[in-house]
This record gives structure tokens, sequence and C-alpha cells, in this order.
């Protein structure tokens, strides 16, 4: 997934933005870490921080980082590196700049950061974000701070009470953690030591949350989780709820439009979350349902727990009662010990099952986890060779998919101006992003639109008026 920056556009009091500071946050990594990063902003506005898009303006930079492929952690070195020298130019008469690692690479290199990064003043991981504000007065003080340990109660606790949440509502489409951490223990990934275990948010935290998003505007929702689909949180109606029957919870709420959840593994998919999809209309036609892999060989080395057949007869499951489902997925070449013939698999069921998008990457070995210490390693030559022929093989399905919307008529969510003037810009229910020409009154409503042009990334369309 693309590396962002945090943007924000929240307004703080008077008198926090006449004597308050400025806070930079760098966003590597997946829609939890964006959510994240905005929860950090909030738990600091009190204290007077507004946000700065402007590095060189900040007293406070956070770095809130992405562990899960290549290089993450010298990437993150690298751009101290940048920092310090930035910081250095800006002579001695200049303000005080703290510098902080957040997210997993500071969970997993915690204090040897500091000590090959001395400029760095703050290392904390993804639990400790409610406590960024104490933590800043420790460093304050003249401590180096490093937290990185895992609560052994509340889990919970580090994420935002429902009034928070209302800061964060930045436009119609919102972020919502339901559940953190991941017990799956795939043999390539760091998440199950990064994040740790799996948690799940009591479904009264997650509806008010949803509540105060819609009453300050939001009118589609993501529910975020490492493995969001294995969610079993507790309800005050009574015993643990799957995310089948959270969504349908959700989908009461009047206002809230869309709903998404993201990112899910095939084996949580049960049969509740698959009658969702096909009786809640608030629930979109579009399903992040990550492979991996279309060689049972490779899918139980990999310790996906399931295998190619159970794959697509659980992708012919959910059709079969959402028919219009778009699915994507994320594919790794390159696995350890995987044959011509493994690779063949994966692009046999890509052929099969037609994504509408996905991700695709060459594996990466991450220190501590099984797949790292394998001798069979895959060259690099030969990775990208299958990464190639695979990814042609994915934006091929994409057009395909795009071009299927061709003078077809379809609900657009409109988010914001687009980049020509008079445009908007707005998502399909299948996540496409669609171009039309409208009125900017129209931000924040959703729209009948006629598809005119399509091509590899968007669509674009007339306003159906009348
Ligand atoms: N190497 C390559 N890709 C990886 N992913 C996770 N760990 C690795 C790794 N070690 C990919 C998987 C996962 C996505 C978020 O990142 O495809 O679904
Ligand atoms: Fe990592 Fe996803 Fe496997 Fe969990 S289910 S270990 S997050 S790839």
């Amino acid at each position: 997934m693309p590396e962002t920056s945090a943007q924000s556009e929240t307004t703080k009091p008077a008198a926090n933005a006449e004597t308050g500071k400025k806070i930079f946050i760098k966003t590597y990594g997946c829609q939890m870490n964006v959510y994240d990063s905005t929860r950090m902003s909030d738990a600091l506005a009190p204290q007077g921080y507004t946000e700065t898009q402007d590095i060189t303006d900040a007293d406070l930079v956070i770095l809130n980082t992405c562990h899960i492929r290549e290089k993450a952690a010298e990437k993150v070195y690298s751009e101290i590196g940048r920092i310090r020298k930035m910081r250095d130019a800006r002579g001695a008469g200049a303000k005080q700049m703290t510098i902080g690692v957040a997210g997993c690479v500071a969970q997993a290199e915690g204090e040897e950061i500091i000590k090959r990064a001395p400029i760095v003043d703050l290392v904390f991981g993804p639990q400790s974000y409610h406590r960024l504000p104490s933590l800043l007065k420790d460093v304050e003080a003249g401590k180096s701070v490093v937290e990185t340990e895992f609560p052994e109660e509340d889990k919970f606790k580090h994420l935002p009470a429902a009034k928070a949440s209302v800061t964060r509502a930045r436009g119609f489409t919102a972020f919502l953690t339901v559940q953190e951490g991941c017990d799956k223990f795939c043999t390539f990934c760091v998440v199950p030591y990064t994040r740790g275990a799996e948690v799940s948010r009591p479904v009264s935290a997650i509806v008010d949350e949803a509540r105060a998003l819609v009453a300050a505007g939001v009118c589609e929702i993501t529910l975020l989780g490492q493995n969001v689909n294995a969610y079993h949180g507790s309800s005050d109606k009574g015993g643990i709820w799957g995310l089948g029957q959270l969504l349908e919870e959700l989908a009461k709420i009047d206002g809230l439009a869309r709903l998404r959840y993201t990112t899910s593994h095939p084996r949580d998919m049960d049969d509740a979350l698959i009658a969702a999809h096909r009786d809640i209309p608030q629930v979109m036609p579009y399903l992040h349902l990550p492979v991996q892999s279309g060689s049972d060989r490779i899918l139980a080395a990999m310790n996906r727990r399931h295998t190619r057949a159970e794959y697509f007869e659980l992708v012919d499951k959910i059709r079969a009662g959402r028919p219009d489902l778009a699915l994507s997925g994320d594919f790794i070449v390159g696995f350890p010990g995987e044959s011509d013939a493994d690779f063949a698999d994966t692009m046999s069921l890509i052929r099969d099952v037609e994504y509408a998008q996905a991700y695709s990457f060459k594996y990466s070995p991450r220190p501590g986890t099984p797949a790292a210490s394998h001798e069979d390693q895959i060259s690099n030559e030969l990775s990208s060779e299958r990464l190639l022929e695979l990814q042609t093989l994915l934006t091929e399905q994409q057009i395909a998919f795009n071009a299927s919307k061709m003078d077809s008529t379809m609900d657009v969510l409109l988010e914001r101006k687009g980049r020509e003037t008079g445009q908007l810009t707005g998502r399909s229910a299948w996540l496409q992003a669609v171009h039309i020409d409208a009125p900017e009154t129209l931000i924040g409503t959703i729209q009948p639109v006629r598809i005119t042009g399509v091509t590899k990334n968007s669509l674009s369309g007339q306003l159906i008026t009348g």
C-alpha cells in the first residue's frame, strides 16, 4: 500500500492556535497506520498541538512506521538522517524539535533505534498512543523514552472514546478500528509479533464511535483490523458477536449509507458474514480477501490454513449471494521453495477468480519469522520475473473490470473537488474512483452517474439529473 503523509484539516481552539505547537506526522503502510496517525494527533490536540504539512516548521515530528516488507527499518533510519540534517540546518537559535518513531518498526526495533539514531527522543509502539501526552512530558524532562510493552489488560484503552472520533471526521468517509492483532501466524508475516494477539473491541464502543462519526457528517465507514473478520466482540445484548452481526447492527444507524471492512482472512469468512454481503444493502459489494498463493504446497508452507479448492468454494459461496461482488487480493511471489509449477498454480487461480484489484509483492524475509530461515530462498531475479508476469495479468483484469462498467448507471459517493475546474471525484460501490462534472454543493452526497469513460485507475461519467 502507498506511503502517505497524514492530512489534517482539524481546527483547534483559538488559544491553542496562538500558543500551540506544531506536529508533523509521516505515515507509512496500511490504513491502520493512517487511522493511528489521526489518533495521535487527536490525543495531542488538548495539549495545544495542531498539525502542519511543513516538517521544517514542526516542534514534534513523528514517523509512524510499517514493518511488513522490504528494508522497512533501513528506510526509517535514512529518513531520520534527513531530518537530522534539516534540523541542524535550522541553526542554534531555532526552536527545539522532538523526534518520535511510532508503529511497527518502533515495536520491532525498540531501544535499538535510539542507540543507532540518538537524535530520536521517543520510541513507542501501537499500544501506547493514548499515553503520548505523558510520554512527551518525560521527554521534556530530559529522558529518552522507549515504550513497546504490550499491556496485560484493557488492550483497547488506547483507542479513542466516541467523542474523540468526532475530531477525526475529516470528510465523508472514515476508518474505524474494531479489532487489532493477529493469531494466524502466517510464516512470512511480522504482524503477530508487532501488533500482538488478536483482540476485539466491544460492540457498544464501536457503535458509539460510528454514531459520532455519522453525526459529524460521515456516510461511509470502513471497519479496520489486521484480521478484521476474526472479530469477536462482546455485546451488551448478550454473547459474543462476529463481524456479520456487527455489520447488521451498524447498518441500523440512520445516515450511514456504506459499510466496508478490511483485511480479511479466508478462514474467517463465516456464514453470517457471507449472509451480510447478500442481505445488507449498506455492505458494499467489494471484498479484499488475500489468498497469497494458488499452490496448495505453498499455502501449507505459509501456514494459511486453507487449500486452493477451499478458497474457490468460498468465493463461489459469496458470489452466489452477491453476484456483482468485486474481489481484491494480496499475492506474494518467490516464497521460499516456490517452483515454476507453484507459480503457475497462482497464475491459474488468478485467471479463474478474476480480481477487480490486487496488491502483489516479492517475498521479503522478515527477521524472526519462520519462513526467513528456510534454506530454499528464491533469487531476486526469478522473483522479479514472476512478479512482472503476475502484475501484467492483474492489470489486465483490473482494466477489464473497469471496462465492464462502461455505459452502466451506478451510485457514486461524491467526496471532494476533482483536479479539473467544475469536477468532483467520488467512489463507486466497488471502490473505483469516479470523476464527474457537478456542482460543489453535491459533495457528501450519493448520486446516480452514467459511466462514459474508463481507464485502468478510474471511471468518468455524467450526473443523471431529474
Ligand atoms: N513479504 C512479502 N509480502 C508480505 N506481506 C506480508 N508479509 C510479507 C513478506 N514478508 C504482504 C501479504 C499481506 C500484505 C499486507 O503484505 O500479501 O497480505
Ligand atoms: Fe499476517 Fe494477515 Fe497472516 Fe495475520 S493473517 S499473520 S496479518 S498475513
